[in-house]
């Protein structure tokens, strides 16, 4: 990404568009996939986990053993998801930098087998934490324990050398201040990897419409701890545009790719009046004030029959 931009959208298939980023060129990638990819996909089981001596030789001479995991049982919907996932992922681990971490946002039915999915791509060693966001929203089951929470893995390239800026992460207050004494209450405490965060409020200036959108609270945390100000930060599942929104807030750079039009339709009235942003395969005027006031100008100016640029 040139120097003096700021961010680039694009409506692409991430597959195809991370085969095309070089490798090593972003610093953190968040991603929020969704479950249902609503494709046919070849079936296929996951079926490798890295080991010394295993049979199989893959990405960076990595060897591979395989492994059974019992797929009998799993649904083709589930099979089908890890297929899916499984180049994207091999294409995140590619393009991250050597000081890189990824964050897997998935939810409670999926997390192990994409944890075991990463450990393969990523090393189990690579892995640092799941945190879980819990959250208090929405209906009450009376036959279980309500699922309250999303979990995000955190990986990273290099266990040995990658960023974690503990001392840039917002601290939140203590649950008993007054155990805790004045000095320590008043500059509160790290989270822990557990975070209590509300959903996107249905009311106020975060709310995007988005169906699927995340908060920007929990996306600030992360790019807060795993960036520096000019990192790149990738998210290839943008939907709504939340990491970039975190990024652009604390003075990172971001590149943001989602495939339906309707997330990037989003994006840009999220984005209206930013400089700095470059879109590739979508036009957002449409959609924002600015452009709406350079068409409604040139309209003007096409009826007293002196069309000027705006
Ligand atoms: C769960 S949403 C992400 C929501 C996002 N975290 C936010 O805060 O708004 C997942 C997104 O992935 C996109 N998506 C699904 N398959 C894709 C693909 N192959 N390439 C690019 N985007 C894809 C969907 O269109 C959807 O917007």
């Amino acid at each position: 990404m040139r120097e003096h931009v700021v961010g680039q959208i694009h409506l692409a298939d991430n597959l195809e568009f991370l085969r095309q980023l070089p490798a090593a060129s972003v610093d953190l990638i968040y991603i929020d996939p969704p479950f249902n990819t609503g494709k046919v996909q070849q079936r296929t089981q996951l079926r490798t986990v890295r080991s010394r001596d295993g049979d199989r030789v893959g990405f960076q001479g990595r060897r591979y053993q395989s492994i059974v995991l019992g797929t009998k049982r799993f649904s083709d919907c589930f099979d089908d998801y890890l297929a899916f996932l499984e180049p994207r992922l091999i294409e995140a681990h590619r393009v991250l930098a050597a000081h890189g971490s990824l964050y897997f946002h998935i939810d409670y039915r999926e997390v192990h087998y994409c944890k075991v999915l990463l450990d393969a791509i990523f090393g189990r060693e690579a892995f640092l934490n799941e945190i879980i966001w819990a959250y208090d929203y929405g209906g009450r089951p009376k036959n279980r324990w309500p699922p309250k929470h999303d979990n995000i893995l955190f990986y990273v390239k290099d266990p040995s050398n990658y960023e974690f800026h503990v001392d840039a992460i917002e601290r939140i207050p203590y649950m008993a201040p007054g155990l805790a004494g004045r000095e320590k209450a008043a500059r509160g405490k790290l989270p822990t990897d557990t975070w209590w965060h509300t959903i996107v409020p249905t009311r106020g200036t975060e709310k995007t419409g988005y169906p699927t959108q995340k908060p920007l609270g929990i996306l600030r945390r992360i790019v807060q701890a795993s960036s520096r100000p000019g990192s790149v930060v990738l998210d290839f599942f943008a939907g709504s545009g939340t990491a970039g929104a975190a990024a652009l807030e604390l003075g990172r750079r971001f590149i943001l790719v989602d495939n339906h039009p309707e997330a990037l339709a989003v994006m840009a009235r999220r984005f209206d009046g930013v400089e700095g942003i470059e879109w590739f395969g979508f036009d957002p005027t449409p959609y924002q004030k600015r452009g709406k006031q350079r068409e409604l100008f040139a309209a003007r100016g096409a009826r007293q029959g002196c069309a000027r640029d705006a």
